[in-house]
């Protein structure tokens, strides 16, 4: 054995310690991320990892995949039961891999054949960037819903463009926004024109805000079905989830899927069932109403200090984001999110926020400090870190250190492995996997 090999080897691994050190040490806010717990995070580096799963019907005769029977049942026994329950929704599919990949599974399943109109939002209301390009290469016509500002579509608008252009498929994808959907408005609106249209609404970056209760239920407001990513404000694995309480709607889902993704990735629908009980164990609706509450007592403390977001007159924030145009405050953007890295805290900056025009500014975000124990009440401790790093109040490594004694003095909020049940079965998975 080469060496060189070993010593690739050997960086590799520490790259991936200094990952788990750093993730322990810093304050991660960008939005689309969120953490998982140590037990939902188990069934990943298992067996599980390598299997494929087909046989949903438990018929002993269909086992042609056999490997996967024993880790199958937790797919079918705990994901899809708790799944049902948070979602109220009979039917879930958890074979996306992503919420992008739930969009394009939903697009071809429900998007009617070429030359079908798909109607989604326009990215200048909070639309996803991807949607209307994946449309056209299912060869779908894309067309886009407006609206007076970037936190609003226009109903009557949205009626008469329903009306005209008669779309298979009104797809929601609320991306970049800072308030959720009025979903029960849109769906009357879309209703109103009386076409068949169905409506999905893909709740990617609200997921958790849905499924605790914090924000109205797409489904409870009328939409056919509803999906998105399981890892931003649904503190899940990376990986996506469809859900509908039309079984017509299911079946053509469950059709789709089948030609358009065979491996599902296991081992990651185990850990979405951990996580998913881990989520119920903890007060869904508090860790839901927590976020929405923590994203806008942050906007008015980053406000009293200097550093106001976009959309005070709302309160900055009706989910879990909040967009600041550091620029206006004299920084700009790149540097405020160089000194909030060196600070320990990780944001994005992005160009293409509605309402910014092109404008770099931080999108930041309070699902994750959530899940690592934060509360409300550390709000204006965090407001004061992100200031004090953005304006160079404090030198860097000084902020680092705090922020790394915050997330010391702070329990995670997914501890059902604390259970000592649930202990004791830990150990000994653990203990097997490095004998084996
Ligand atoms: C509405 C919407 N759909 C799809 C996606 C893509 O999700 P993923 O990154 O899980 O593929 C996003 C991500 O932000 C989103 O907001």
């Amino acid at each position: 054995m080469s060496d060189r090999l070993i010593s690739d080897v050997v960086s590799a691994l520490e790259a991936l310690t200094r990952q788990e050190r750093e993730a322990q040490r810093r304050l991660n806010m960008i939005p689309s991320e969120n953490h998982t717990s140590p037990l939902a995070r188990i069934a990943l580096g298992l067996d599980s990892g390598h299997r494929y799963f087909f046989n949903t019907s438990n018929d002993p005769n269909s086992w042609n995949f056999p490997a996967a029977r024993e880790a199958s049942r937790v797919e079918t026994e705990l994901t899809l039961p708790l799944l049902r329950r948070l979602t109220r929704a009979e039917h879930v599919n958890v074979r996306t891999l992503s919420g992008l990949q739930a969009m394009a599974l939903v697009l071809s399943a429900l998007g009617g054949g070429p030359g079908t109109t798909v109607i989604s939002i326009h990215a200048d209301q909070g639309g996803h960037y991807a949607t209307a390009g994946l449309a056209r290469r299912l060869g779908l016509t894309s067309v886009l819903a407006s609206g007076p500002d970037p936190h609003s579509l226009d109903l009557d608008a949205l009626t008469t463009l329903v009306a005209r252009h008669r779309p298979s498929l009104v797809y929601l994808d609320l991306s970049h926004a800072l308030f959720p959907l009025d979903a029960e408005a849109v769906v009357a609106a879309i209703r109103a024109a009386g076409t068949s249209a169905r409506v999905h609404v893909d709740i990617s970056h609200w997921m958790g805000l849905v499924l605790g209760g914090a924000i109205p239920h797409p489904l409870d407001a009328g939409a056919d079905s509803m999906g998105g990513s399981t890892h931003k404000t649904f503190p899940g694995p990376q990986h996506a989830l469809i859900a509908t309480r039309d079984a017509h709607l299911a079946a053509e889902i469950g059709l789709a899927q089948q030609e358009m993704i065979s491996n599902h990735h296991l081992a990651v629908t185990c850990a979405l069932g951990l996580a998913a009980a881990e989520f119920l164990a903890a007060d869904p609706l508090g860790y839901s109403r927590q976020i929405i509450a923590s994203a806008r007592l942050l906007g008015a403390h980053l406000a009293e200090r200097g550093l106001p977001p976009e959309a005070a007159e709302r309160g900055y924030s009706g989910g879990h984001q909040l967009w600041v145009d550091s620029a206006r405050a004299g920084v700009d953007a790149d540097t405020a999110a160089r000194r909030l890295d060196e600070a320990g805290i990780s944001v994005n900056v992005l160009t293409d926020l509605p309402g910014m025009q092109g404008r770099p500014a931080l999108r930041l975000g309070v699902a994750e400090p959530l899940s690592v124990g934060l509360t409300t009440d550390d709000m204006p401790l965090v407001a004061d870190l992100v200031t004090a790093a953005v304006f160079a109040r404090r030198p860097a490594d000084v902020i680092a250190e705090h922020v790394a004694a915050l997330r010391a003095a702070r329990v995670p909020r997914w501890r059902l492995a604390d259970q000592p049940q649930i202990a004791t079965i830990l150990r000994r998975l653990t203990a097997q996997e490095y004998a084996a």
